[in-house]
């Protein structure tokens, strides 16, 4: 890898034989060499972790853990392929989408179900839906009300992706955003996800791109939501002092990126 960068940076000066070696480098060169080896990091980065569907799911495990609720009835919102149905086994789970996707899904939608009960579920999850929803200033509300008082939610949704219509792509998010539209909840965390942040999507899956001057489209920065509903018959004292402290220093740890960043050893 290294001798195909100083390959590169022998063309960008003119040379056609690759330098005997970095000690042959000028400082400049040097410079230019390590900022490429920092951009081949970020590029990388996301190798060192989890596909997105087990990574995403091991985090919403342990926000789950995190949120005290330890099962019942778990609503999966626009689950195209159901990628979440094998992985909360104490919970009874359910899928809601627009399209019946799979058999068994539950057709509706999220910003206006009626039909469904308030306080229906202990858990509601959503992975790569936020952005796809029309009117998801009505969706956050709509799932407070289906939640159960001291229900758990997660949303997994984009701040800087590709335009990839499923069917249609309508949004974008900032932390913020999310918080705000869940502003009845109680915030666990709201947090940026920068694991593929420089991962390369070009002429991956249908909605291929082509490569242009700078690369092509490589800002790839997920966001997150996690947030419980208040339940105004919880204990009260030291168990709720302890759950809030808790809930802050988890926030704090988390800093800009809670996934941490993936380093050779
Ligand atoms: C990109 S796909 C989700 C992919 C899937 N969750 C995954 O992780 O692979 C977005 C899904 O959200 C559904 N959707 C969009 N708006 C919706 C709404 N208002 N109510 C329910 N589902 C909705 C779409 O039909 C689609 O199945």
């Amino acid at each position: 890898m290294v001798t195909e960068q100083l390959r590169r940076l022998a063309r960008r000066r003119g040379q056609t034989e690759v330098p005997a070696g970095e000690t042959a480098l000028s400082p400049e060169d040097v410079k230019l060499l390590e900022q490429a080896r920092a951009r081949q990091r970020l590029e990388q980065n996301f190798e060192g972790f989890p596909h997105r569907t087990e990574r995403i799911g091991q985090h919403i495990k342990t926000m789950l853990g995190k949120s005290g609720v330890k099962g019942g009835r778990i609503l999966e919102i626009g689950g195209r392929a159901n990628p979440y149905k094998d992985w909360f086994p104490g919970f009874e789970y359910s899928c809601l989408d627009l399209e019946i996707t799979e058999p068994g899904v539950i057709q509706g939608d999220i910003t206006n179900c009626p039909e469904i009960e308030s306080g229906s579920f202990d858990a509601i999850i959503s992975v790569d839906v936020f952005e796809h929803i029309r009117e998801p200033w009505l969706a956050a509300p709509e799932i407070v009300r289906l939640l159960r008082p001291g229900g758990f939610t997660y949303h997994s949704t984009l701040f800087s992706w590709r335009y990839h219509p499923t069917p249609v792509d309508y949004w974008r998010f900032t932390p913020e955003a999310m918080t705000f539209l869940f502003k009845d909840l109680r915030m666990m965390q709201s947090q940026f996800d920068t694991v593929e942040r420089r991962r390369s999507l070009l002429g991956k899956g249908k909605h291929k791109l082509d490569s242009d001057a700078f690369g092509g489209w490589r800002e790839n920065w997920r966001v997150f939501y996690a947030g419980v509903k208040n339940d105004p018959d919880a204990q009260r004292g030291v168990s709720a002092l302890a759950a809030l402290q808790q809930a802050e220093a988890d926030q704090q740890a988390a800093r800009d990126n809670p996934f941490g960043t993936h380093t050779d050893s």
